[in-house]
């Protein structure tokens, strides 16, 4: 398919609410109905304080639809549920700090609000607004509960806001909202099945101690969520970790080395395989059944290497299943980067490099240099961990294509 085509019969609902950057909508609506989509539009009343809704219906060819009993507004009063089910994604964009609010909540007010509780299809949101409003608590706290509830969230880039200040808040730019919106429809992993690794493991040293790692499992997590959104089946083989799995993720809770093997070889046959998990190395000969006691100025612990999971599926994967390893160095990175990827029989490695700063555990950003076995290189931007999630799927993905 053409380019030109890519949103062909594609039935899009854009909601849009009452922030400044509404008037971008209206380069939004050209470039959907360009990409050959179908496009209704429903705004809030706040929103033609920023664009008319004469502009708004001349771009999109359709009446804009805004309250639910208004004169003309809907063809019946069940409008919001036709709506929900004919459109195959609805995107809210510009989605401002009340309308966030009143879907965290399951408001049903207005044309808008009511459609998203109906909507059968995927819902994505574009926040925007100034950088405090972002960042304060209550909406963090309807963010993370509208990601939970299942919504798809475009986190607003950081730039000039229109108050003047610079920082979070701004709606992203128009290609980008795009961007993500053909991912979603596209669905390019469907049939698909993804095996993802995450988090550290612990290896018991006696019932209070273990052996473990600074590791979060958040880039596991943002990648298991990315495969989800474009379409696959995803298994998730995740160590302890506070985090919530995504949406859709059929999750497998493990804790030592060894029941993450066994976990990831009940899954070996996945089509694409990523074992971010920051595995131990290690483990004590045997847990001891009772407390070790301080009774000795030192004593030796006698540790086992444990199974290289990762090494394992490099003998046991086919030539069309993707392996992905990750590395992660403190120093001679890319070499010794390298000399996993060939050893491991991996299709790829993701190299982290400790010593960078924004990279590695516990950070929400991460900078890594993929690597692929024909030799390539991509050195990818200091990114929030999600995007660098995408970054690396869309690399490889078009790779395989
Ligand atoms: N890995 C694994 N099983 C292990 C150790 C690591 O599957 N027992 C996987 C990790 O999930 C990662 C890759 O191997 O995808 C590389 O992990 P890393 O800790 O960087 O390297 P190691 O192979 O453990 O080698 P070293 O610690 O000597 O650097």
């Amino acid at each position: 398919m053409n380019t030109a085509d890519q949103l062909r019969d594609k039935r899009l609902l854009l909601g849009v609410t009452g922030s400044i950057a509404a008037y971008k909508t209206a380069e939004l609506i050209r470039q959907l109905r360009k990409l050959g989509a179908e496009v209704q539009v429903i705004a809030t009343r706040e929103a033609f304080q920023f664009i008319t809704s004469t502009t708004l219906a001349t771009l999109c060819g359709r009446k804009i639809l805004t309250g639910l009993f208004d004169e003309g507004g809907g063809q019946t009063w069940t409008q919001h549920i036709t709506l929900g089910h004919w459109a195959d994604l609805f995107v809210i964009a510009p989605a401002t700090a009340q309308t966030l609010a009143k879907l965290a909540h399951g408001f049903s007010d207005n044309m808008l609000t009511a459609t998203a509780l109906a909507a059968r299809c995927p819902v994505l949101l574009c926040p925007a607004m100034d950088h405090d409003m972002y960042m304060h608590p209550a909406v963090r706290s309807n963010l993370e509960q509208l990601q939970n509830l299942g919504y798809d969230i475009l986190p607003p880039n950081y730039g000039e806001l229109a108050s003047g200040l610079v920082g979070f808040g701004r709606l992203p730019e128009i290609n980008e909202i795009v961007a993500h919106l053909v991912i979603l429809l596209k669905g390019e992993l469907k049939g698909k099945h993804a095996l993802v690794t995450a988090g550290p493991t612990r290896e018991p040293i006696d019932p209070v101690r273990v052996l473990t790692n600074h590791s979060t499992g958040t880039m596991g997590f943002a990648l298991a969520k990315d495969l989800v959104r474009r379409g696959a089946k995803v298994t998730l083989v995740t160590g302890p970790t506070w985090l919530e799995a995504p949406r859709g993720v059929d999750r497998v809770d493990v804790t030592t080395s060894v029941e993450m093997l066994n976990a990831v070889l009940a899954h070996k046959d996945a089509d694409f395989i990523f074992m971010a998990a920051a595995v131990a190395d290690y483990t004590p000969d045997k847990a001891l059944a009772s407390k070790i006691k301080k009774d000795e100025d030192s004593f030796v612990l006698h540790l086992n290497r444990t199974p290289d999971i990762l090494a394992r599926l490099g003998e046991l994967c086919h030539d069309d299943q993707i392996l992905v390893g990750f590395a992660m160095e403190t120093e001679n990175g890319l070499e010794n980067a390298r000399k996993k990827l060939a050893q491991k029989n991996l299709d790829w490695i993701v190299l982290n490099n400790l010593n960078e700063k924004g990279a590695g555990f516990g950070t929400e950003t991460n900078r890594v240099t993929l690597i692929g076995k024909n030799g390539s290189l991509y050195p990818m931007e200091l990114m929030s961990k999600p995007e660098t999630a995408t970054a690396l799927l869309d690399r490889i993905l078009t790779d395989c294509a």
